[in-house]
């Protein structure tokens, strides 16, 4: 497929689904997985929106309003760029997330205009939220009797809430004993027949990808051109809040490469209909037991090497990430980096980022560790402007932060362990005395 396709439809007011291999059409409401001709993967085209320029900008914040409705989402606030058609989102609303500025997380990353945006505050605890919103109303809208989903445990979390929300079935793959207490208890709470698959996270989606072409449920991974679509406002709303000022890089933790492709996606559309001047280059980051995408960087992309992954940030844990292909496009685009860092550094970040009183989720921590390697490599100058992403909320895996400050020995740098004391006012004093 040309990079040459046309980014919107010159013709008609619908979206299409686009083969992003052989560009084969496919109508927006077909609710097929892969393209019928090639078993390439689909991406969403829009209609040129009405609204150019400062009227779609006019437009998108008129929409900030707080109403009960859809309206003010995060996501449904850009919908010419989402999903146009829809009428009724399946909605909590979600995103409206945080762009926060902390001294601490700056000075440890030697990055002085680091800026976090907080994907953990969406109504379940991750960016995941933003992209289910939107596949699940796709759901609704084509009839689907089932969803389903492969998970390191977040978007199982989504599309379990999703699901509840708008009454369809939901059936959920997570490989067993590989996933955060928070995520499973999630997907358990709001409904969802969960699945725990005696594999990891690879197999879980190979076998989801088999349900969803033999039995007709409904497959939601990213791998859904309709997810992108949803992810994509994670860049857009960032921009919105920088005034439409585009940051110099935007760093973001990288698993199954749906995020990464979004982002791509979403700087593309930014651009091409002037919403920005200039586009952010992207930095993503693997933990280094889950790294295909990193070592095929090194490679200049020539190499495409499924690893067996291994990393305690169960949340990228993924060998043969699906979106690989839109994913180099996305790099490629922005001349971005892709890069790896170890468990410890991770851990230390998050260390950092949970002191600062922000806090995330391991993986989420990926992205501040990238952008503190990437200073010290010299490849982030150092009055450049950085937006790192935390893609889920700390409370997602409690048994890491548990184990790193409670039951490491030795203690980790960082760990802050509990005191046992007595109910005594001078144990209170002495504690007192040494903070
Ligand atoms: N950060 C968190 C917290 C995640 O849960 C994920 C992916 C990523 C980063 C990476 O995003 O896969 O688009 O590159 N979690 C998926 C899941 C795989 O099943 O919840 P990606």
């Amino acid at each position: 497929m040309p990079d040459t396709a046309p980014l919107f439809l010159t013709q008609g007011s619908t979206s299409v689904q686009r083969c992003a291999r052989c560009g084969d059409i496919t109508p927006e409401l077909d609710a097929s997985a892969e393209c019928a001709k090639c078993g390439g993967l689909f991406e969403i085209v829009h209609a040129t929106p009405e609204a150019h320029g400062a009227a779609l900008l006019a437009l998108f914040g008129l929409r900030s309003g707080l109403k009960p409705t859809a309206e003010p989402s995060g996501v449904w606030r850009y919908r010419e760029l989402v999903m146009p058609s829809a009428t009724d989102p399946v909605s909590h609303p979600e995103g409206n997330t945080p762009l926060l500025a902390r001294t601490m997380v700056q000075s440890y990353a030697n990055s002085a205009q680091l800026l976090l945006k907080h994907e953990g505050h969406n109504p379940t605890g991750s960016f995941k939220d933003r992209g289910m919103t939107v596949a699940v109303t796709q759901a609704k809208r084509i009839g689907a009797r089932a969803v389903a989903c492969a998970s390191t445990g977040n978007t199982s979390a989504s599309l379990a809430s999703y699901a509840a929300h708008a009454g369809i079935p939901a059936l959920v793959f997570v490989p067993r004993g590989q996933i955060a207490l928070g995520k499973l208890t999630q997907s358990l709470a709001y409904g969802a027949r969960t699945l725990l698959v005696d594999g990891d996270f690879d197999a879980c989606l190979r076998l989801v990808r088999e349900s969803s072409r033999e039995l007709g449920v409904y497959l939601v991974n990213s791998i859904n051109p309709w997810r992108v679509e949803g992810q994509k406002t994670i860049v857009f709303e960032m921009l919105q809040q920088l005034g439409y000022d585009a940051p110099d890089w935007i760093a973001l933790p990288a698993g199954n490469l749906g995020n990464t492709s979004a982002f791509g996606k979403a700087l593309r559309e930014a651009f091409a209909l002037g919403l920005i001047t200039r586009v952010p280059r992207l930095l993503a980051v693997q933990a280094a037991g889950a790294a295909p995408f990193a070592h095929s960087f090194a490679a200049h992309f020539a190499t495409h090497e499924p690893v067996h992954a291994e990393t305690l940030a169960t949340a990228i844990k993924i060998g043969d990430p699906a979106s690989w292909d839109r994913a180099v496009r996305a790099i490629t685009e922005t001349n971005g980096v892709v890069t790896a860092v170890t468990d410890a550094e991770i851990l230390d970040a998050k260390a950092v980022i949970d002191a600062s009183g922000v806090g995330c989720e391991p993986a989420s921590a990926a992205s501040v560790a990238g952008v503190k390697q990437l200073r010290e490599r010299g490849v982030i100058g150092e009055h450049e402007r950085v937006v790192a992403v935390l893609t889920g909320h700390l409370l997602k895996d409690p048994g890491i932060i548990q184990s790193y400050h409670q039951d490491t020995t030795p203690a980790p740098p960082r760990a802050n362990k509990p005191v046992e004391i007595s109910a005594r006012l001078s144990e209170v004093e002495r504690v007192l005395s040494r903070l």
